[in-house]
C-alpha cells in the first residue's frame, strides 16, 4: 500500500502500562507521520469497567476499518475474577480471532549496545536476529471442547482441545518462508524456517510437519526447511540461539518461545510484534510485554516495544518502510548513547527514554 494522506491508526491503550508505553508511541507517530490520522479508543479491562465488556462492537468494527492497530497491554489482577468470557484477554483473542490475523511475527534481535543485558553470554547474542512466526488464532487457545466441568465422582475435569487443519498450517508457514525468503545472508545452522511441534507425541504435530513438508516441496524448495521437537527448541534457543533464523511454531508453542527468546535480547520490554491476515486486512501490533501492574503508573516502564511496534506498523501496514528505518535507528542511537530504562539497567524514567529516541528523529 503506498503512502496516503488518508491512513488510520487506532490506539487501544489498555491497561497497565499500556497507556504509559502507547503514549510514547503516539508522541513518535505524530513527530514522524503527522499526515497519520490517529484514534484511540478503550480496550481490556478497562473497557470492561466501563461498558462491562473487553470490547465493544463499535470498537471491533473500527477496528475493521483502519489501517493498522496499535495495541498497549491488556488485563490486571483486579480483573481476576471476572468470568472468562469478560476477562481482558477474552477481548484480546476476540479482535485477534475476528481480524483473521493468524500470522504472529514476533522478532527478537539484539541491539549491539544491550548484548550485555541478556542472561546469556554476550557472544551468545551479539547480532542474534531471530523472527518467530506463531500461529495466532487456532490450536488450543481456540479449539473446542473448552470447558471445566464437574464430574460425578466429584472431581472436576479441566479440558482444551489442540486442534489445526490442513489450511491453518500452510496459510501461516507460508508466510514464514516468504519471510525466510527476504532474509538473507544467514549462516547460522538453520538458515531458512525452523518448524516447531511435538510430531512424537501429538497429532495435531504430525500434521503441521506433514503439512509443512508438503508446502516446503510445493513451492518453498529454495529455503531451507528443519525441522524440530518444541521442547528441543527451547533447549536450542538459550544453547545456539543463532543458529535460528525463522521460528514457524503454533499459537501455545510460540506464545511459550517468543516469552523465552525475549530474555535473549536483554528484555521483554524491548520487543514489539505485528499480527497479519490476508492482504487488506488491517494488521494489530502490540508489544510482546504484559500489563505490569507491578510498575503501572509509575512512568518507568521501557518504551521501546511499544516504540518498535509502531515501527512494524510503518513496515508492515502503512508502507512506510523508509520511516520504519528511521524509527529503528533511532532507538540504536539512544540505546548507543546510554539511554536505559529500569528493565535495562538504567534509571530514565518513559518518558526520557522516548525523548532519548526522539531526538535522533
Ligand atoms: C501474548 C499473551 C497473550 C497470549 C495472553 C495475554 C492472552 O501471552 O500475546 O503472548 O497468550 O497470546
Ligand atoms: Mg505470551
Amino acid at each position: 500500500m503506498a503512502a496516503t494522506n488518508s491512513q488510520t491508526l487506532l490506539l487501544l491503550p489498555g491497561d497497565g502500562i499500556g497507556p504509559e508505553v502507547t503514549e510514547e508511541a503516539r508522541r513518535v507517530a505524530a513527530h514522524v507521520a503527522p499526515d497519520l490520522a490517529i484514534e484511540e479508543a478503550y480496550f481490556g479491562g478497562v473497557s470492561y469497567d466501563n461498558f462491562g465488556t473487553p470490547l465493544t462492537d463499535a470498537v471491533m468494527d473500527r477496528a475493521h476499518k483502519v489501517d493498522a492497530i496499535l495495541m498497549g497491554a491488556v488485563g490486571g489482577p483486579q480483573w481476576d475474577s471476572v468470568p472468562r468470557d469478560k476477562r481482558p484477554e477474552a477481548g484480546l483473542l476476540r479482535i485477534r480471532k475476528e481480524l483473521d490475523v493468524y500470522a504472529n511475527l514476533r522478532p527478537a534481535f539484539c541491539f549491539p549496545a544491550l548484548a550485555g543485558a541478556s542472561a546469556l553470554k554476550p557472544e551468545l547474542v551479539e547480532g542474534l536476529d531471530i523472527m518467530i512466526v506463531r500461529e495466532l488464532t487456532s490450536g488450543v487457545y481456540f479449539g473446542q471442547p473448552k470447558m471445566i466441568e464437574q464430574l460425578p465422582n466429584g472431581e472436576r475435569r479441566g479440558v482444551d482441545t489442540q486442534s489445526y487443519t490442513t489450511s491453518e498450517i500452510r496459510r501461516v508457514a507460508a508466510r514464514a518462508f516468504e519471510l525466510a525468503r527476504g532474509r538473507t545472508g544467514r549462516t547460522g545452522r538453520f538458515p531458512g524456517v525452523l518448524s516447531c511441534e511435538k510430531s512424537n507425541v501429538m497429532d495435531s504435530g504430525l500434521l503441521w510437519r506433514e503439512e509443512v513438508t508438503k508446502l516446503h516441496a510445493e513451492k518453498y524448495s529454495d529455503v531451507k526447511l528443519d525441522h524440530m521437537l518444541a521442547d528441543a527448541t527451547a533447549m536450542h534457543l538459550v544453547r545456539a540461539p543463532k543458529d535460528i533464523n525463522v521460528l514457524l511454531a503454533d499459537n501455545l508453542f510460540g506464545d511459550i518461545l517468543s516469552d523465552e527468546a525475549s530474555m535473549l535480547t536483554g528484555s521483554i520490554g524491548m520487543l514489539p510484534s505485528a499480527s497479519l491476515g490476508e492482504p487488506g486486512v488491517p494488521g494489530l501490533y502490540e508489544p510482546v510485554h504484559g500489563s505490569a501492574p507491578d510498575i503501572a503508573g509509575k512512568g518507568i516502564a521501557n518504551p521501546i516495544a511499544a516504540i518498535l511496534s509502531l515501527e512494524m506498523v510503518m513496515r508492515w501496514s502503512l508502507g512506510r518502510a523508509d520511516v520504519a528505518d528511521r524509527i529503528f535507528a533511532a532507538v540504536g542511537k539512544a540505546l548507543e548513547g546510554g539511554a536505559r530504562t529500569a528493565d535495562i539497567g538504567g534509571s530514565m524514567n518513559t518518558r526520557q527514554m522516548a525523548d532519548a529516541i526522539l531526538k535522533h528523529l
